[in-house]
């Protein structure tokens, strides 16, 4: 049987690779303890699971989905008054507003709703690699901009080549940013609207990280800055703020033309997010900013815990404000993959390789702050003891 020559250009996916090294190792009566995935253990708000479960009963629900690929009118109006409330951003629920399965959903189908077969999309390295894997399945070019320590994290757009720029359609941007947990300021976000008009390029900033910030780090979002609707959209999320990875819904806001090109293809595709679901995510939006703040004091104090311990064995460093990774430079002369092989072979501990996030990844790994406390202390125990 044939498989699409698409699929050919994509490496396996990072977590199933770790996954299946993982599974390996406990089948071998191993205690691992895995650094490598950022998804929260904390549960789900009671008041939203209980929401769930009240709409789940009702049978209307179980029908197509209210207003279907768009999402239900309620919710796109509550998304509305969340952005304006925890980032001044104004949004007309009826076009700048979409429902989405969570915004990996929204990245892959932006990009079918924007590309031909190939155009250049610009992408950051490292960077989230669903977005090379999308731009493969559209029969488009990922163009790799080196986003770098040196550079604050921050693309330089000057060093694009012209050829590739008269090429480029679209461009993903990351901030809060995985890997690296740089944010972004307001200028880079006015800087990157100014590149994308003279180059005609479609932003797609992808911020499902936008409250999971430290250090006094405002919160921001891309389109606070002036004129990034004409030019581009954002994707957010459920997963993260409310620990709802699970429950897979999120949402698009911003240029009108790019949503209506994002929903025919939806319309084409998934129909939409259950009724349940997006009646459960309007509680979370309207009464779980609580949520927030007990996840980010949780954040902060396992942070913290492991940048006490890597400045005990030598390895401190200076971590970005944003998101729950921390993004560790390996110790000299062990490149990613040394140092993370070591880690697992000689503390049973999993971590992901930066190269996983792209060539620029190289010398660092990254750790993700999802586990409970006392995994982490342990790992932390493991860490201290081999070095
Ligand atoms: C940068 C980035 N975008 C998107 C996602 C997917 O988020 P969601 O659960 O909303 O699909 C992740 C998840 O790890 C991510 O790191």
């Amino acid at each position: 049987m044939q498989v699409a020559d698409r699929l050919q250009k994509i490496p396996p996916y990072l977590f199933v690779t770790l996954r299946n090294k993982i599974n390996k190792a406990r089948a071998e009566g191993v205690d691992v303890i895995n650094l490598g995935v950022g998804d929260p253990v904390d549960p789900t708000p009671q008041r939203v699971i209980d929401e769930l479960c009240r709409q789940a009963q009702i049978p209307i629900n179980h029908q197509y989905p209210i207003d279907e690929e768009k999402g239900m009118l309620t919710f796109r109006q509550e998304i509305a008054r969340w952005y304006l409330k925890r980032y001044g951003v104004e949004l007309n629920p009826d076009g700048e507003v979409l429902g989405l399965i969570g915004s990996k959903e929204g990245c892959h189908h932006f990009i079918l709703g924007i590309v031909n077969p190939g155009d250049v999309v610009l992408m950051t390295d490292p960077g989230y690699p669903a977005y090379r894997a999308s731009i493969y399945m559209a029969s488009a070019e990922p163009y790799a901009m080196p986003m770098l320590a040196a550079n604050d994290y921050f693309p330089d757009f000057d060093q694009i080549p012209p050829a590739i720029l008269k090429r480029a359609k679209a461009m993903f941007l990351n901030y809060p940013n995985n890997p690296t947990g740089a944010c972004a300021t307001r200028a880079f976000f006015r800087k990157a609207v100014e590149f994308a008009k003279v180059h005609d390029i479609a932003i797609c900033h992808d911020n499902p990280y936008s409250e999971i910030v430290f250090d006094g780090q405002e919160r921001l979002s891309f389109l606070s800055a002036p004129g990034a609707k004409d030019v581009g959209i954002e994707l957010n999320s459920l997963s993260k703020p409310y620990n709802m990875t699970g429950w897979r819904i999120g949402m698009a806001m911003g240029n009108k033309g790019i949503l209506a090109a994002l929903c025919k293809v939806k319309e084409n595709t998934d129909s939409g997010i259950f009724n349940a679901i997006q009646y459960a995510a309007i509680e979370a939006l309207r009464k779980e900013d609580g949520n927030i703040e007990r996840m980010l004091k949780i954040y902060a104090r396992r942070r913290e815990l492991v940048l006490k311990t890597l400045e005990k064995v030598g390895l401190g460093f200076k971590p970005q404000k944003g998101t729950f990774y921390l993004w560790i430079p390996a110790p000299q002369g062990l490149n990613s993959i040394d140092f993370t092989t070591a880690l697992f072979e000689k503390a049973a501990v999993v971590v992901a390789a930066g190269t996983a996030y792209g060539q620029h990844g190289e010398g660092y790994i990254r750790v993700s702050l999802t586990v409970p406390d006392k995994r982490l202390e342990e790992a932390m125990e493991r860490i201290q003891k081999i070095f």
